[in-house]
């Protein structure tokens, strides 16, 4: 669907593969016969618009906007603060209105679900709280806010009317209710649909059309052409074929039309478990456990149980248990009908037998289950929910009458090779044998043994799919077991209490969360609107989906699009580019090369430079060769896919830190700081330990991909470029140097940015400059929108680290002399990994004095992606080094960590390393608060004794500080101005340099407009950003922008205030329109622009000393997690942070800035995981293998607190900069866990030091809680299974 050609532009581009959510729709359908009306929520950006005839979709449009009426729920999602950037909100609203149109008093299950296939880096426990509020029962109202402050007042709040709701289309009802359904065919350009409505019909068009595929949610056709370059020229749609639409009782089970979408599945499993009794629904069970969290809702309310099945890939989560449960399957082709079980189509182990191509499946019958018959099914994925299964299972075993031998045994696994597999050897063998110790044994060998993964290749994780397999064999024998003791208690003793809690999965619960800030003096103006929680400036228009990005803009005319060509090797010479093929597609008008930059491709901002085309060389996967500009995107990508390059590889391809090391490539300088008498310390210390660890790199993931549109204007070389970026001034700058023209022809503008984290800055002014050197040569505005793929294939991220330490202290805990190392993996060019490196080793101490210390970095010089800043710049990494050393030295003197973090911790006023001074005093405010709005020690208290009850799930907790010092480094970087006009009418438009990216810049510098120019915020407006209006402004980064653009702002108004003030004293009485009208009058210039110089700020690298930071944040924050140590997944229990932001401006946008970036924070501590091949091609490249942080990983309680009582002589208001802050925080669930994992360790007497690296994923958490199973993998490295001896179980308890 094209939302953009009939300017419905509320529904987002986020992905294009379902995974997102951005694009959810509500898709409604009229059934004539039952008269009924069904709403589901969609994923447009996979649904065929052929498929939709006779439905009518509502966009967020459709629900409401603010030229009609804002929907409830746009106004609770706005009000409550549930929207930062806003580009995934329109998605979030639909969700949310789809589900209240089904259920008007949704409960929280049905929440969390509908938010389950949401993706945002930014605010996803936002919309959870917004989601609540008032929309639901009052008691969950009153648990997400029991405190007296509140960031929002539910009183103006509309209710929620159904009444009010768009009703569906009366002619669409009559169309279905009069005409006849008809085969229907529709013909586009290359394909050709075709919906038939009986069963004979679709077997002829099978037969005349093998190969054609059977479409129906299209969510495994759909990825596979866009992104797969698979090519159906006809498609038959058999969804309104009334066979594979079946829902028949029979006596012996269910039987489903195979076009039954999995949401329905879904719902009739549950009410069949209702109906029939217990011992016949162990299937259905089983079935229904692995649809809970099988994609998101989008996702199943248009997946086709057959779509499922028939794809045979090896993540589907439906095949193994439905494989394993005897399903049978009903097919049919042209003149015959069959039924065969769904397990032979796995037979031969490559899910290649037995349907033919002209063959359809028209429905599947699940069978009862039968007494002394169990039924499971596992699965672990990435994330708990929306995320393909790593691994999964299906098992079932009926015992003989009334007792444990085993009579039938069936168990088929998922993710382990390239489709679902039974192991069927192993139940072979098995059968006969008692339920006990040795049949676990055997068959935990036997599964090794017949289920054989290919070795590793490109990381691939088969340690820990061995794991997984007889882990969840294991779990399946305790759960039977558990079963049979239920059945007869006198011969069966079940399952160890200390075990039985590994039978419950983690469950997802609507998160509660406490926000608390300090209320403004009483004695403020009512009309002041700073220190009050105001919501977002655009909250309600991201609400509505009428907040405008690059993408929404209208098409300019003759506009075209524009499609990259990147390189597909590391290290190479271009030996030749072939665009002849490309040419002669359809609709192509040009295809851009270096050639064509009629000025600067390369820029040299250090020794090695950033470039726009590669000109003779590739030094990265993904780097811009040439462009492509077409009449569409489609046409454009069509012909970027032909362009033929021909390359030879260079030598040497570096990709890692370990290889740029080797092969010393480093971009210089390299940097050190020292203190003290390192060297002479260690030699006094009592122990020494010396460690690494590794920190994997970090995706932006901003919602809304990198977006320019270049618009020649036709005279004296002018071109305005609407851009989504931080920083106009340098893509002006770029783009001017590019096109070979002074910067005052290039205009920049800047509405509002979906989200950018850091990754807007060089390398969208290399994008930029790719568009406008398009423009320029085609005399025509292009628009170029990368793709999700491409944006995180050629983008960069977040620098992966290398920490190295040695670490030298003293018996009580006391630490002397720290020695640290941080390479950096920088990419193939500098980009601003240089200042990361600076930046790391600045803030390295994090909150801790070390009186001797030396540290160094160095940024690697590699054949990856040019990494770029990223929120917190080099701090999150270098911090979490320091953060594993403190726990080392707790590990070695056996004191706490929490003991160790308070012996070390900045105490008094104090130097930095690099002797710059500091007041710690609200640091230890900070931890001490937390301390004890966590109850820490009755908590670790409860932990401990949770642990020693609980053998197979173990909790963890941890309290981490955080110093957290605000600067750029340099004065000129901090520099701000602003633009305030007055109008005859007293309206205010004000501009500044800032970026609004989501942290509500625009919303903060109008609370300040106000303030000062003491009118209501209402009078203000702000624009865009724009170099027009204010020039060379610094980039929106490092936490600064409501620092430097509030004083630029701030002065402004002040001007024009002293301006209007012998008015104003002459007519006190007066109002404000008085004044400007008599200002006017009077000649007096309405119009001021402020200006601030920045901050005093500076650093000497030659003496190692400055004044690099101007001050200090605080904070801390204490989490709790559960782990289950046999699959490694993980729960986040409870989070508490304390920080101190000074005065805050707005404590609404504040707290949802640490909310947001604690959760990033977790993603990139425990989850986001970036994977390449051993060619240096990314593989993670969509949310559906790089997953972020989702409603399931928001920590089931979370507290944020503000510490009251903090001023700041040096910034707006006695405000702070919070906007990065809060990420590293995510590290106390990377502690917790670890935590966890050592308490599971000190059980099972792993004493020796362990690592972890980051991010602390499942597969790290399952491998480091080592235990028998881990060793039977391990040991089928180096001995055959079979030769392999019995294990003697060490689980205390086992039968
Ligand atoms: C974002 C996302 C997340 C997902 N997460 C999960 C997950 O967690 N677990 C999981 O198991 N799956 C997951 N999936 C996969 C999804 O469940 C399957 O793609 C879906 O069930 C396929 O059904 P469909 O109707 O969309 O198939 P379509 O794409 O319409 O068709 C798929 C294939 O099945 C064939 N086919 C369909 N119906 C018939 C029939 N009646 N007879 C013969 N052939 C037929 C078609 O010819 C085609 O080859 C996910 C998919 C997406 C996009
Ligand atoms: S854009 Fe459709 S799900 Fe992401």
């Amino acid at each position: 669907m094209t939302a953009f050609s009939v300017r419905l532009t509320g529904t987002k581009y986020g992905c294009g593969g379902g995974g997102c959510g951005a694009c959810t729709v509500m898709i409604s359908t009229y059934e004539p016969t039952s008269k009924k009306i069904r709403h589901y929520s969609a994923n447009a950006c996979l649904l065929p618009i052929c498929s939709l005839y006779g439905a009518a979709v509502t966009t967020v449009e459709g629900v409401g906007s603010t030229k009609t009426r804002i929907h409830p729920v746009q106004e609770r999602l706005a009000k409550c603060h549930g929207s930062q950037c806003g580009f995934c909100s329109p998605g979030m609203v639909m969700s949310i209105y789809t589900l209240l149109r089904n259920n008007p008093e949704p409960t929280s299950e049905q929440m969390i679900a509908a938010l389950a296939g949401k993706y945002c880096h930014f605010l996803i426990l936002r919309v959870c709280v917004s989601t609540h509020a008032g929309l639901c029962v009052c008691a969950l109202y009153k648990l997400c806010f029991p405190i007296s402050t509140r960031l929002f007042s539910t009183d103006e709040f509309q209710p929620l009317d159904p009444t009010q709701e768009l009703i569906f289309p009366p002619e669409l009802m009559r169309m279905a209710e009069n005409q006849p359904k008809r085969t229907l065919v529709f013909c586009g350009e290359r394909m050709t649909w075709i919906s038939p409505v009986s069963l004979d019909e679709l077997l002829d068009l099978k037969a005349a059309h093998p190969k054609a595929p059977l479409v129906v949610g299209n969510t495994s056709v759909g990825p596979e052409m866009k992104f797969r370059g698979v090519f159906h020229p006809i498609v038959i749609a058999p969804a309104r074929i009334l066979d594979l639409n079946v829902v028949t009782h029979m006596d012996d089970g269910l039987t489903l039309g195979a076009a039954c979408s999995l949401s329905l599945v879904k719902d009739i499993l549950t009410n069949a478990i209702s109906e029939f009794p217990e011992e016949k629904t162990k299937v259905f069970c089983a079935v229904l456990q692995q649809l809970r969290t099988l994609g998101g809702e989008q996702i199943r309310n248009v997946a086709s149980l057959g779509g499922n099945i028939i794809s045979r890939k090896s993540t589907s989560d439906l095949n193994p248990v439905l494989a394993a449960s005897n399903c049978v399957l009903n097919l049919a082709s042209k003149g015959r009908k069959r039924q065969i079980p769904l397990s032979d189509i796995f037979a031969d182990g490559v899910g290649n037998n037995t349907i033919t191509s002209e063959e359809i499946l028209v429905s599947v019958h699940i069978p009862h289950s039968r007494k002394g018959e169990y039924v499971s099914a596992f699965r672990q994925a990435p994330r708990r929910e929306n995320a393909l299964p790593i691994t999964n299972a299906g098992m079932r075993v009926l015992f003989e009458d009334g007792t444990d031998i085993i009579k039938d045994l069936s168990i088929f696994y998922g993710g382990a090779i390239s489709t679902t597999i039974c192991a069927k050897q192993t139940c072979w063998t098995l059968i006969g044998r008692h339920w006990n110790e040795q049949m676990l044994d055997e068959a935990c060998r036997l599964l090794l043994q017949e289920i054989a993964l290919p070795g590793s290749a490109s990381g691939e994780k088969v340690d820990y799919k061995k794991t997984l397999i007889v882990s969840f064999f294991y779990r399946f024998f305790l759960e039977v077991l558990q079963s049979l003791k239920k059945m007869d208690p006198c011969h069966y003793p079940g399952v160890p209490m200390e075990y039985r809690s590994v039978l419950q999965d983690f469950q997802t619960k609507m998160p509660q969360s406490i926000q608390i800030y300090q209320d403004i003096d009483p004695s403020q103006s009512p009309q002041d609107p700073v220190g009050r929680p105001i919501m977002h400036q655009s909250g309600i228009m991201h609400a509505t989906g009428e907040a405008v990005y690059v993408d929404d803009l209208p098409s300019v005319d003759g506009e075209l699009f524009l499609a990259v060509v990147t390189s597909s090797r590391a290290h190479a010479k271009i030996v030749s580019i072939d665009t002849s093929e490309a040419l002669q597609g359809p609709g192509v008008f040009d295809i851009i090369t270096a050639h064509d930059v009629p000025a600067t491709n390369e820029f040299y901002y250090s020794d090695d430079p950033e470039i726009i085309f590669a000109r003779n060389k590739v030094i990265c996967v993904g780097q811009i060769v040439c462009a492509v500009v077409a009449d569409s995107d489609v046409h454009a990508k069509q012909a970027a896919a032909k362009v033929k390059i021909e390359y030879e590889v260079l030598e040497p391809v570096i990709l890692t830190i370990e290889e740029a090391i080797k092969h010393n490539s480093f971009f210089e300088p390299k940097r050190k700081l020292e203190q003290g008498n390192v060297d002479q310390a260690f030699e006094t210390v009592d122990n020494i330990i010396e460690g690494e660890i590794h920190i994997g790199g970090q995706e932006h993931f901003y919602m809304e991909t990198q977006s320019v549109l270049a618009v020649p204007k036709g005279e004296d070389k002018e071109m305005d470029v609407y851009v989504s970026t931080q920083h106009p001034a340098i893509i002006q700058e770029m783009v001017a140097a590019s096109l070979g023209v002074p910067a005052n022809r290039i205009m920049c503008h800047v509405k509002r940015v979906g989200g950018a984290f850091g990754g807007k800055l060089l390398k969208t002014g290399l994008l930029a400059s790719v568009a406008a050197v398009a423009a320029n040569k085609t005399s025509r505005a292009v628009r170029l929108i990368l793709s999700r793929g491409d944006d995180m294939l050629i983008t960069g991220g977040r620098h992966p680290f290398i920490g190295k330490y040695k670490v030298g202290f003293m018996n009580d805990g006391r630490i002397r002399a720290v020695d640290t190392k941080y390479y950096i993996n920088a990419g193939c060019t500098p980009d601003e990994s240089i200042l990361v490196a600076e930046v790391s080793l600045l803030k390295m101490d994090n909150a801790y004095k070390i009186p001797n210390l030396r540290c160094w970095a160095c940024a690697c010089k590699t054949n990856l992606p040019s990494n770029a800043a990223f929120r917190g710049f080099g701090f999150p990494q270098s911090a979490l080094v320091t953060e594993t050393w403190i726990t080392g030295v707790a590990d070695k003197t056996g004191l706490s960590p929490e003991k160790i973090r308070e012996i070390n911790m900045y105490k008094e006023n104090a130097q930095t390393h690099f002797k710059q001074k500091l007041d710690p005093q609200n640091l230890i405010r900070c931890w001490n608060e937390c301390m004890e709005k966590s109850a820490y020690y009755s908590r670790k208290t409860a932990v401990i004794e949770f642990n020693k009850q609980n053998y197979w799930k173990k909790k963890g907790i941890a309290i981490v500080p955080m110093k957290f010092p605000f600067g750029l480094g340099t004065r000129y970087l901090s520099q701000a101005a602003a633009l305030v006009h007055i109008y005859t009418d007293g309206s205010v438009l004000l501009t500044h340099g800032g970026i609004e990216m989501g942290q509500g810049i625009h919303t903060k510098m109008i609370q300040v407009a106000s303030r000062e120019l003491n009118i209501p915020m209402s009078r203000i407006h702000f624009c865009e950003t724009s170099t027009r209006t204010v020039p060379n402004a610094c980039a929106s980064v490092g936490s600064a922008g409501t620092d430097v653009n509030g004083m630029a702002v701030k002065d402004a108004c002040q001007t024009l205030l002293k301006r209007l003030q012998p008015i104003i004293n002459k007519n006190p009485k007066g109002t404000w329109n008085d004044w400007i009208k008599e200002a006017f009058e009077q000649s007096v210039s309405l119009s001021a622009t402020g200006y601030f110089r920045g901050y005093d700020e500076n650093m000497d690298w030659e003496k190692g000393e400055g004044q690099p930071f101007t001050y200090f944040l605080y904070g801390a924050a204490c989490s709790e997690v559960e782990i289950n140590c046999l699959t490694g997944d993980h729960k986040n229990l409870r989070t508490d942070i304390v920080m101190d932001i000074g005065c805050s401006i707005n404590p609404a946008v504040d707290i949802g800035q640490i909310e947001g970036a604690f959760v990033q924070g977790i993603g990139l501590y425990t989850m986001e995981e970036l994977k390449y091949s051993p060619e240096g091609v990314l593989c993670t490249r969509g949310p559906d293998q790089y997953k972020i942080p989702a409603v399931c990983d928001i920590p089931e309680q979370f507290s944020v607190s503000l510490l009251s009582s903090s001023q700041n002589p040096y910034a707006i208001y006695a405000s702070k900069g919070i906007g990065e802050a809060g990420l590293f925080l995510g590290c106390s669930v990377f502690f917790a866990l670890r935590d966890a994992v050592t308490s599971v360790r000190n059980e099972r007497g792993l004493k020796n030091t362990f690592s972890l690296n980051s991010p602390l994923t499942a597969e790290q958490i399952r491998a480091s809680c080592a235990d028998d199973f881990t060793e039977m993998v391990s040991l089928t490295q180096v001995i055959p299974t079979n030769a392999i001896q019995s294990f003697y179980w060490n689980f205390p308890g086992l039968v």
